[in-house]
């Protein structure tokens, strides 16, 4: 179940995260609550972790399809909860569906998300944001 809460990948730009949706960074401090927001997921936005359209000035190129990973785990209802890790991804907790942008969908409720641009991987991290020099709370 995804209580609703659902992330849609964008080709060449962003996650969108609707539903219920938290973000805050690692520390815990709250950085937004609401019902759509758009995170960043080329690693250029001067406004980390949201999207500032900086994606067509890079001109990043993604399908918005799954390389490689999944999202795991099952959780009843609850929120999408994302956790800013510093300087690496975006982590996923709550019930969600996922959205790639050919329309294929999987569920779960735990991932971490690519948001420097630089995973083998994409939508989800494979650690290259150290190699990739990626600096971002
Ligand atoms: S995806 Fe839009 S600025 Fe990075």
């Amino acid at each position: 179940m995804s209580d609703g809460n659902k992330i849609t990948v964008f080709a060449d730009g962003p996650f969108e995260l609707s539903g219920d949706v938290k973000v805050k960074k690692q520390d815990g401090t709250p950085i937004a609550t609401d019902e759509t927001v758009y995170l960043c997921r080329c690693g250029a936005s001067k406004n980390q972790p949201f999207c500032d359209g900086s994606h067509s000035a890079i001109d990043f190129e993604d399908p918005g399809v799954i390389a490689g990973g999944k999202l795991v785990g099952t959780a009843e209802a609850g929120a999408l909860e994302v956790t800013t890790a510093t300087h690496g991804p975006l982590l996923i907790s709550g019930p969600v569906t996922l959205q790639t942008a050919d329309g294929a969908t999987c569920e779960g409720a735990r991932a971490a998300l690519c948001r420097c641009g630089a995973s083998s991987t994409k939508p989800f991290c494979d650690g290259q944001h150290k190699d990739a020099g990626f600096c971002a709370e």
